[in-house]
């Protein structure tokens, strides 16, 4: 047997704020943020709405997706930079809520890069026969964090959470190579200072230019394939021009990227997760397709995989 992924949902909250809204806060325009970032809208949560909330939202669904119940589940991960107290964890609060009375639980922190750290870290609970069955979860809502008076960040961020539910797969199918990196000398150019996002946006995006698309390849790579058998791949959505790098890297035509953040804004932990699961679910990635997932973010920290796509 393998380790892959058996379900997936997601969610989002129902308020949209879209580039005009943000013309009318900050000195900013609509044609910046497109040409600049390809971001048009994002969805905020209203105040009462919490990371547990949309975190929970997204179990559901991927349980649902998954065919399981929530006893069935082993451990719950949840990755996040917004969770609603620092202790209790989001991830033991939704245990509590979802009765998943079997599961251990912990909270992960490695901001964007949150889902995939997640994930490599329940692969190796269920490749060691500890565990069946594992919760992962990317949850923020950034807009708590988010300084509304800064141009530079205020633009970026959206909220949301997407889930998936990792288990056994078959022997040719789940995960079949990673890479996981830190380079906390870099943290300054991402970081929270009183309770607001702070960014170096240069610092940030020349970063990500090199991270990303050296990640995927390397991925590929290690799992013993060409660029050319890539049939999907799922960069954190954060900067349109940061994900088409990465693209343009494996060669792969626009149609074979996933593609929310002109809808979402960049979701933090969340971005991988719901593109995953909007794209599952809408067919766009198929039983078998070879995908590549990477992602980046605060830390400074970065992750990717490859994954055969099934059950
Ligand atoms: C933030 C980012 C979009 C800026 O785009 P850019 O093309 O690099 O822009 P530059 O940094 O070259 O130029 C910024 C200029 O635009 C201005 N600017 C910044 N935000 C603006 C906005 N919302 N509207 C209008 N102007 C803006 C700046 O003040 C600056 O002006 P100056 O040169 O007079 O100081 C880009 O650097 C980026 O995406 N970085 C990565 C951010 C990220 O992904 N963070 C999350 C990681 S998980």
């Amino acid at each position: 047997m393998a380790t892959g992924i058996i379900g997936v949902g997601h969610y989002l909250p129902e308020d949209i704020l879209t580039n005009k809204d943000l013309e009318k806060m900050v000195d900013t325009t609509d044609e910046w943020i497109r040409t600049r970032t390809g971001i048009e809208t994002r969805h905020i949560a209203k105040n009462e709405e919490s990371t547990f909330d949309l975190a929970y939202q997204a179990a559901i669904n991927a349980l649902a997706h998954a065919n399981i119940e929530a006893e069935q589940l082993d451990m719950i991960l949840v990755a996040t930079v917004t969770a609603d107290q620092s202790f209790p964890s989001l991830a033991c609060q939704l245990q509590a809520k979802l009765g998943a009375s079997q599961a251990s639980a912990m909270d992960i922190s490695a901001a964007c890069s949150g889902f995939i750290y997640g994930v490599i870290t329940a692969k190796q609970f269920i490749d060691g026969g500890v565990y069946k069955n594992i919760l992962v979860i990317g949850a923020d809502k950034l807009s708590k964090i988010t300084d509304w008076t800064d141009r530079n960040t205020c633009v970026l961020f959206g909220d949301g959470a997407g889930a998936a539910i990792v288990s056994e797969v078959s022997e040719d199918k789940g995960i079949l190579s990673f890479e996981l990196g830190a380079d906390g000398s870099g943290g300054n150019a991402l970081h929270q200072e009183d309770n607001k996002i702070r960014m170096n946006g240069r610092e940030v995006f020349k970063f990500a230019v090199r991270k990303m698309p050296e990640s995927a390849e390397k991925v590929v790579e290690k799992a013993g394939f060409t660029k050319s058998d890539v049939d999907y791949l799922i960069p954190h959505q954060a900067n349109v021009r940061i994900m088409e790098a990465a693209r343009e890297r494996l060669g792969l035509p626009k149609k074979k990227m996933a593609y929310s953040v002109n809808k979402y804004g960049n979701t933090s932990a969340a971005s991988i997760p719901i593109s995953l699961s909007e794209d599952v679910h809408e067919g766009k990635i198929k039983d078998g397709d070879l995908i590549v997932l990477v992602g980046f973010g605060g830390g400074l920290t970065w992750g990717a995989m490859t994954l055969r796509w099934g059950k």
